[in-house]
């Protein structure tokens, strides 16, 4: 178990460091997406309403990337100043002297290098800004970074609403209601087949597109020309031969301006496999139809390029249109769902791609096993 912010008790006036996920795309100086901001807001309203005096922490992937756009942007949902750099004299004492129920939003963590060494000095230095810590932020809780896993263990630690919604959410996909549908995409195909191992015990049926697909084609020998896929870093033979894992039917596949829709064993060398075919997504209705729950991570193409967005975008609305309760990660899909607006059509949407990934792969994520020390 671990400790929730609604059992926090009595902060008033005290300082609250909350570990936010304020690592947003940005363009043009501007974020481009709201959907993690507003993941935090119920997290920051509470603690408001009980008079504390929050200091948000966040990073950016993007090291060079100031997070002062995205303060600006988040003080459209709660009144939030931008501090710069807390870690810089007098802060602390701005802190303080602030009102109750104030909210600051400090520059992006990994500009010190420290966060991302998990310095321990660093970790002090953060620390010594709270009394409290609430993390906020499961997205980045697979990251043994020094505002994960350090602070923590400093000070009285708790999980955010948000933390504790993804993984309530997520702690059912290890018991699930059955028909139970994983569907997996994306890219990065090795490095998720021991998720797709470990799913084989759960799920009645593991739906395989994008380039983890890609890795399947090798392995049955099929030429896969220029298509994305790594090395699988399990053996993937006793896997093809599971009859729970359902491969692409048809695929789109590209060759400079022209594309085709074939049978992946009749791809050639100068081809890239772009997105899954018309047949494919035929073939998945029933499944969907059927399922009690559906698990879906990663697209199942080039989702950003016209016309590669049509599988994920098909079976987007299959999902949608069947009512089916529905749970859905990763960065690319969260941001698909968004530009055909629905997402407010599944019943749970994770703001986590990586972490969705390691948690359920691993059970637990570094930032989950520090809040219970
Ligand atoms: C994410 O977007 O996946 C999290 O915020 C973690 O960011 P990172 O991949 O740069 O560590
Ligand atoms: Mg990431």
């Amino acid at each position: 178990m671990i400790p929730s912010v609604r059992d926090i008790g009595d902060v008033r006036g005290k300082r609250v460091l909350v570990r936010a996920d304020l690592n947003v795309p940005i363009v043009s100086d501007v974020p481009a997406d709201d959907f993690r901001l507003q993941r935090i807001v119920p997290t920051l309203s509470f603690l408001r309403e009980k008079g504390a005096r929050i200091l948000v922490v966040s990073h950016h992937s993007d090291r060079g990337q100031s997070l002062q756009p995205v303060a600006n942007r988040l003080s459209g949902y709660v009144p939030v100043s931008f501090a710069g750099d807390v870690l810089v004299g007098g802060f602390l004492e701005t802190l303080r002297k602030s009102a109750e129920g104030s909210v600051f939003v400090g520059e992006n963590l990994r500009f010190h290098s420290g966060e991302e060494k998990n310095d321990l000095f660093f970790g002090k230095q953060l620390a010594s800004l709270g009394d409290f810590f609430v993390n906020d932020d499961f997205a980045v809780s697979h990251r043994a970074h020094a505002s994960v896993v350090t602070v923590p263990t400093l000070l009285p630690s708790f999980a955010g609403i948000s933390f504790m919604e993804e993984l309530e959410h997520l702690n059912d996909m290890f018991d699930p209601p059955h028909p139970f549908l994983f569907i997996l995409g994306g890219g990065k195909a090795g490095t998720k087949l021991p998720l797709v191992k470990k799913f084989l015990a759960i799920a009645d049926h593991i739906f395989i597109g994008g380039a983890p697909a890609n890795n399947f084609f090798q392995g049955l020998g099929y030429e896969i020309g220029r298509s994305l896929a790594d090395e699988p870093n399990i053996d993937i033979l006793p896997l093809l031969k599971n009859p729970k894992i359902i491969l692409p039917e048809d695929v789109v596949v590209s060759s400079g301006d022209t594309n085709r829709v074939t049978f992946p064993t009749q791809v050639v060398p100068e081809e890239k496999i772009s997105d899954a075919g018309p047949k494919t997504i035929a073939l998945l209705q029933p499944f969907i139809q059927e399922a009690h729950l559906i698990l879906w991570n990663g697209p199942l193409g080039e989702y950003e390029r016209e016309p590669f967005d049509a599988g994920s975008v098909e079976l987007a609305r299959s999902i949608a249109e069947s009512g089916v309760r529905a749970v859905v990660g990763g960065g690319d899909t969260v941001a698909l769902l968004g530009r055909i607006q629905l997402v407010h059509k599944f019943s749970f949407v994770s703001t986590a791609g990586g972490a969705m990934l390691q948690f359920l792969t691993d059970g637990t994520l570094p930032g989950i096993e520090a809040l219970k020390k």
